[in-house]
C-alpha cells in the first residue's frame, strides 16, 4: 500500500470539528499544490475565496434566515448553532463559460482540484466538509461579490476532526464493466 493509496482510502468527510481555528497559511500552501489538477485548455478555472470570521458570520446569518423562512425558527436556530461551530471556511467558484460543454469541463477541473486539496489537508491532519445546499442562492453569491456569471462548486469547512466517521464503498466488481 502506498502513502497515496492510504490517504485516499482513509480520507473522510468530516462533520464535526475541534474548535481551534486552522492556520490559513497551511490552506494557502495546500491550494498551491491542489491547482496542479488537470484542466482542459489550461483554463485554471478555480478561484478560492478564503473566508474570515466576519464573512463566515454573514453566511451563518444568511443560512439561518433561509432555513427559518423554510422550516421555522427552531430549525433556523439549530442551523445557526451548527454552522457557528465550523472553524475554517472557504468557497470554490469559477467563471461560467458561454459554452455549456466547456463549463462542465471547468467544473470537472475544479472538482479535481478540490479532491487534491482535500487529500493534502488530510495528510496534515485537517478534515474537510463539502456542502452545496446554499451555494446557488443569489444572496450567497452576493455576499462573495459574485453574480450569475460565476458558478460556485461548494462551500467548504475545514479543521481538525472531532470525530472521523466510518464509510464503505461497494465492491469494485460492481462498478467495473469489462469489454472485449
Ligand atoms: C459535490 C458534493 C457535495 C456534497 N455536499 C454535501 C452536503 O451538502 N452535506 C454533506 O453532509 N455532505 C456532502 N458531501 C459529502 C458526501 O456526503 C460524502 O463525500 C459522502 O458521504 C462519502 O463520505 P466520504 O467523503 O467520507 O467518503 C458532498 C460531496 C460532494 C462531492
Amino acid at each position: 500500500m502506498t502513502v497515496l493509496t492510504d490517504l485516499i482510502r482513509s480520507r473522510r468527510t468530516i462533520h464535526t470539528f475541534l474548535p481551534d481555528p486552522p492556520d490559513v497559511e497551511v490552506l494557502k500552501q495546500a491550494i498551491e499544490v491542489a491547482c496542479w489538477a488537470p484542466n482542459h485548455k489550461l483554463t485554471e478555472p478555480w478561484r478560492f475565496h478564503l473566508l474570515g470570521p466576519k464573512k463566515a458570520a454573514e453566511i451563518v446569518q444568511l443560512n439561518a434566515d433561509l432555513i427559518t423562512a423554510k422550516k421555522g425558527a427552531a430549525a433556523g436556530e439549530e442551523k445557526r448553532q451548527r454552522w457557528s461551530e465550523m472553524p475554517g471556511w472557504f468557497v470554490v467558484s469559477f467563471r461560467r463559460d458561454p459554452d455549456p460543454f466547456r463549463e462542465e469541463e471547468d467544473y470537472a477541473a475544479c472538482c479535481c482540484a478540490v479532491q487534491n486539496l482535500s487529500l493534502i489537508l488530510w495528510e496534515q491532519g485537517l478534515g474537510l466538509k463539502w456542502t452545496t445546499g446554499i451555494v446557488q442562492q443569489p444572496a450567497f453569491l452576493q455576499l462573495l461579490d459574485l453574480d450569475a456569471s460565476h458558478r460556485v462548486v461548494g462551500l467548504f469547512w475545514y479543521g481538525k476532526p472531532a470525530t472521523v466517521p466510518a464509510q464503505s464503498r461497494r465492491p469494485v466488481t460492481e462498478v467495473i464493466q469489462e469489454w472485449a
